[in-house]
């Protein structure tokens, strides 16, 4: 198949690598894809948000099966319009508009858990005109508050603050003053749940799924979760604390009911639902729901998923997802996120990057995130730059590994979270 993957980040980067070892796959085309996947396929510089552009891409490279990476595409509805266009017959790997707003729309996704009885915390919304009310409905929770844009907001809609004052603050930026574009013109505020964290993904057709390995994220920038909000500074698989009792329960009352609740309301789902959850006491509630694979979490799940992702998609759009035997690696993963100075805030780019050679003797891989090349050198591109995965027979093998991996490469400026997977391993 020709295959075009859209979205250039770690996460991209993973399903590139993954994707090139299936057999079914005849030509690889990323959009844009970054300095780590040149050998991986060719490089395509398409606007994401330009589907007419996709489109003639897709038709004149005879493009089969299309991969979205990224939300955003999503959310504007790529898959309505790649899937509608009469110019070309192409598969897409991603859901269309109405399913992609669980992650496009929070109170969307509440009023759906409302709907369903999935459990999450208790919120309650507001729109511009709201300020004064969602003001007093803070007075329902006790403190620490959270509030969340409604809108996407590239990770950075969520505030949580014990601040009165400071909740008050991010109410009048998201509602009054149109922060984020505009995103948090309307609001979600909820409840302050206790708990541990989780990552779970399926992969649906709005029917059958299959659950894929799942991980958990560090997403403070500053290690014992200190500090700003990032996308994720690094995530291990598999999660102790996921026991069988939780899984289950994460199965029965959260990812049956939703997946089901989205064939009820005729609301079509082809593509990944990432479900973060929090285990609050013994039972799993939703803190959000994405509609694609998460980043970092991508750089170690598809490492431990042994069958082929190709062969997996093809199932996937041609309703037979249910033939497809999802082989997992009992191996553990774990990832570190190599970031720039300043991350999340603004970086400086175009820093060279050097690598040693003897990375390849590490078990793990080196997926790049925020890089690209230029005459031969490899420069940074973003604020998280690479995503340095570790294998091992055990999660502390593989922490190790990660590690050894994140010492062997250096650009000015670089630093990560040295305490990846910590809590994971104490926790065994
Ligand atoms: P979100 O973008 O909704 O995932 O929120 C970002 C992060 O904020 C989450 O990963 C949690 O760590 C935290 N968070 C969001 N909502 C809550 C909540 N209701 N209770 C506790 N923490 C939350
Ligand atoms: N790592 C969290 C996310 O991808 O949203």
């Amino acid at each position: 198949m020709n295959v075009l993957l859209l979205g250039s980040g770690g996460r991209e980067h993973a399903i590139a690598w993954k994707l090139s070892q299936s057999s079914l796959l005849r030509s690889l085309h990323l959009a844009s894809g970054n300095g780590g996947t040149s050998d991986l396929g060719v490089s395509a510089n398409l606007d994401l948000l330009d589907f007419p552009s996709i489109e003639r891409y897709i038709r004149k490279h005879d493009i089969e099966l299309v991969v979205v990476g990224p939300e955003a595409p999503l959310v504007a509805g790529i898959s309505d319009y790649l899937e509608e266009s009469t110019k070309i017959n192409v598969k897409v790997v991603g859901p269309r508009k109405a399913g992609a707003m669980i992650e496009g729309s929070k109170e969307f996704a509440k009023k759906f858990m409302a709907r369903h009885n999935i459990p999450t915390a208790r919120y309650g919304s507001f729109g511009e005109e709201e300020f004064d009310d969602a003001v007093a409905f803070l007075d329902s929770f006790n403190p620490p508050y959270v509030i969340k844009a409604d809108g996407l907001a590239a990770g950075k809609g969520v505030v949580i603050t014990p601040s009165k004052t400071e909740a008050k603050k991010a109410l009048r930026s998201m509602l009054i003053e149109g922060a984020f574009d505009g995103a948090g013109k309307r609001v979600v505020v909820e409840e302050f749940l206790e708990g541990k964290e989780v990552s779970m993904f399926a992969v649906t057709d709005g029917h059958s799924f299959h659950l894929l390995p799942s991980a958990k994220d560090y997403k403070r920038v500053g290690d014992g979760n200190s500090g700003a909000n990032t996308g994720g500074m690094g995530a291990v698989s598999p999660v102790s604390f996921l026991t069988e009792e939780f899984q289950e329960k994460a199965l029965n009352q959260i990812i049956i009911p939703t997946i089901k609740g989205l064939a009820k309301e005729s609301i079509p789902y082809v593509g990944f639902v990432f479900f973060g959850l929090i285990k609050v006491g013994s039972d799993p509630f939703v803190i959000e729901y994405n509609c694609r694979l998460g980043d970092p979490e991508t750089e170690v799940m598809l490492p431990r998923i042994k069958s082929d992702l190709l062969h997996l998609f093809d199932n996937l759009c041609s309703g037979l997802l249910s033939e497809y035997d999802l082989v997992v690696d009992d191996r553990a993963a774990s990832t570190v996120v190599l970031a720039s100075e300043g991350y999340p805030d603004s970086c400086q780019k175009e820093l060279e990057i050097r690598i040693d050679e003897t990375v390849s003797q590490i078990d793990g891989h080196v997926f790049h995130s925020g890089t690209r090349e230029s005459r031969r050198k490899l420069l940074t591109n973003g604020g998280r730059v690479l995503a340095l995965t570790g294998r091992g027979n055990n999660l502390k093998e593989a922490i190790k590994n990660s590690y050894a991996l994140a010492e062997r490469i250096q650009f000015q400026g670089a630093f990560y979270r040295t305490d990846i997977g910590q809590d994971v391993l104490e926790d065994a």
